[in-house]
């Protein structure tokens, strides 16, 4: 059977800025720059994306291209016996805990859609959005229920392969996700400490930089954004045919500052409104979700319009990389236990949703208080996930790539036209990028202070 290919290298670098474009850029970057400090995060961020995310995304999708398979596979094939398929499991595992969480965060942002339509956030008063939410999230079992409509918005995609729609709906709602934060960072700048808000996100308090594990969150946050560290872009490279004539440096390189822009971006209208509000930055997950509808509360007209349009296409932003990440254990499943596409979307949605519930109870909910490692269900999941599975994934791809493969290998499937550049990436991906995750880890696990 011959596999799909992707059509043209726009279509091949579309899919990827849709993976990549997320929760990950409007839900989490967000709230991780605002608990570290801002600007210092932010720099250690861009260089993390730059120095070890963009190298790392060329080197996952040269092993797609090379071994022409899903991320287990495409491992095995160009390294048979050797136990870098370690890789591509871990991926497995990964996909299934982020996605398991992933899906409860595209229910809240569901509901807030949904609110807007029926009128009920626009009733809530000035200052009152934090108590509306919280009453959300601890609810009972409202937010399972939103968790399971998104799941099940998920599974239907998987199951009547509808995703050839998707991709075209990417093509016009990222667009227009970009134009509407472009106009939502211009509103953040008229308002009353819009300077403060700036000054929070692009000038550096160069003492938050002793902290170790802001180095951890960075790395995390710079995978997870990139969707890197767990063989998604291993996939994608998977379906390049030779004929595409995509470069796999220059399509990675407008990737990766595709997403950074989208980050940015998101960080200015959030920020610019944080300090007009007068609200702590160190809001946590629910940063978002208490800042947007303050601004949009306030909006003197079109707040209500401008609300569900964009929840709209942050849930259509999600969704699509939610669909990215569950694919990973779908195939997984029917490759490996041998099952029809149809029944391995049914058994693994409904595992990924179960495994989900206590995410979605553990934010004030029947499951609050139990905590691990003093984290919430959900946090512990993402960090374990974000913070240390993604960084470690990412350190195999490195050193599979960067040592593993004999001679020229990895020049020639990353195929630079520089020469020079081509160098720096593998002096890259052998020596810095490695030795930078290693460190972080080391450090974070045994509590070294920088
Ligand atoms: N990058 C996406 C975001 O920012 C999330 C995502 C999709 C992802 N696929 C991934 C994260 C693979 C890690 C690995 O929202």
């Amino acid at each position: 059977m011959s596999r799909e290919q992707w059509g043209s290298r726009t279509g091949f670098m579309l899919a990827a800025v849709a993976s990549a474009v997320g929760l990950g850029n409007i839900w989490r970057f967000p709230y991780i720059a605002g608990e570290y400090g801002g600007a210092a995060f932010l720099l250690v961020y861009l260089l993390c994306i730059f120095l070890i995310g963009l190298p790392t995304m060329i080197a996952e999708f040269s092993i797609g291209k090379k071994g022409q398979l899903d991320a287990v596979g495409s491992f095995a094939k160009t390294a048979p016996a050797k136990p870098w398929v370690i890789g591509g499991w871990l991926g497995v595992i990964t996909s299934f805990l982020i996605v398991s969480f992933y899906a409860v965060i595209c229910g809240w942002v569901l509901y807030y859609m949904f609110s807007y339509m029926v009128g009920s956030i626009q009733q809530v008063e000035a200052g009152g959005v934090e108590e509306y939410f919280g009453g959300f999230i601890g609810h009972d079992f409202l937010p399972v229920i939103w968790q399971i409509v998104v799941m099940a918005m998920i599974a239907g995609v998987l199951y009547f392969g509808v995703k050839k729609g998707i991709e075209l709906s990417n093509k016009i709602f990222m667009p227009l996700l970009a134009v509407i934060l472009v106009v939502l960072a211009g509103y953040g700048m008229t308002l009353d400490g819009a300077s403060e808000g700036l000054a929070f996100l692009f000038i550096p308090d160069w003492s938050a930089l002793g902290d170790p594990s802001l180095y951890l969150a960075a790395i995390g946050q710079s995978f997870f954004t990139l969707s890197l560290g767990m063989g998604i872009m291993v996939t994608y490279g998977g379906y390049l045919s030779k004929q595409t004539g995509a470069r796999l440096p220059g399509t990675a390189t407008r990737v990766v500052v595709l997403d950074t822009l989208f980050a940015v971006v998101v960080g200015i209208v959030i920020f610019t409104a944080v300090f007009s509000i007068g609200m702590d930055t160190a809001q946590g997950p629910g940063l978002v979700f208490v800042v947007m509808p303050e601004v949009f509360n306030q909006m003197a007209a079109g707040g209500t319009f401008f609300a569900i349009f964009f929840f709209f296409l942050v849930f259509i932003a999600g969704l699509s990389s939610a669909i990215s990440l569950s694919e990973v254990s779908v195939s997984f499943a029917m490759r490996q236990v041998n099952m029809t596409r149809r029944k391995a979307v049914l058994i693994v949605t409904g595992l990924i949703t179960l495994f989900g519930i206590p995410s979605a109870l553990s934010q004030g909910g029947p499951l609050g208080d139990f905590l691990i490692f003093g984290l919430s269900f959900l946090d512990f999941v993402d960090v374990l996930t974000d913070s240390y599975f993604l960084p470690i994934g990412g350190l195999i791809v490195v050193l599979f790539v960067g040592w593993g493969w004999k001679g020229n290998a990895a020049f020639e499937a990353a195929d630079f036209k520089n020469p020079t550049l081509g160098k720096f990436w593998l002096f890259l991906v052998r020596y810095f990028a490695p030795i930078m995750i290693i460190i972080i880890l080391l450090a974070n696990l045994f509590g070294i202070e920088a």
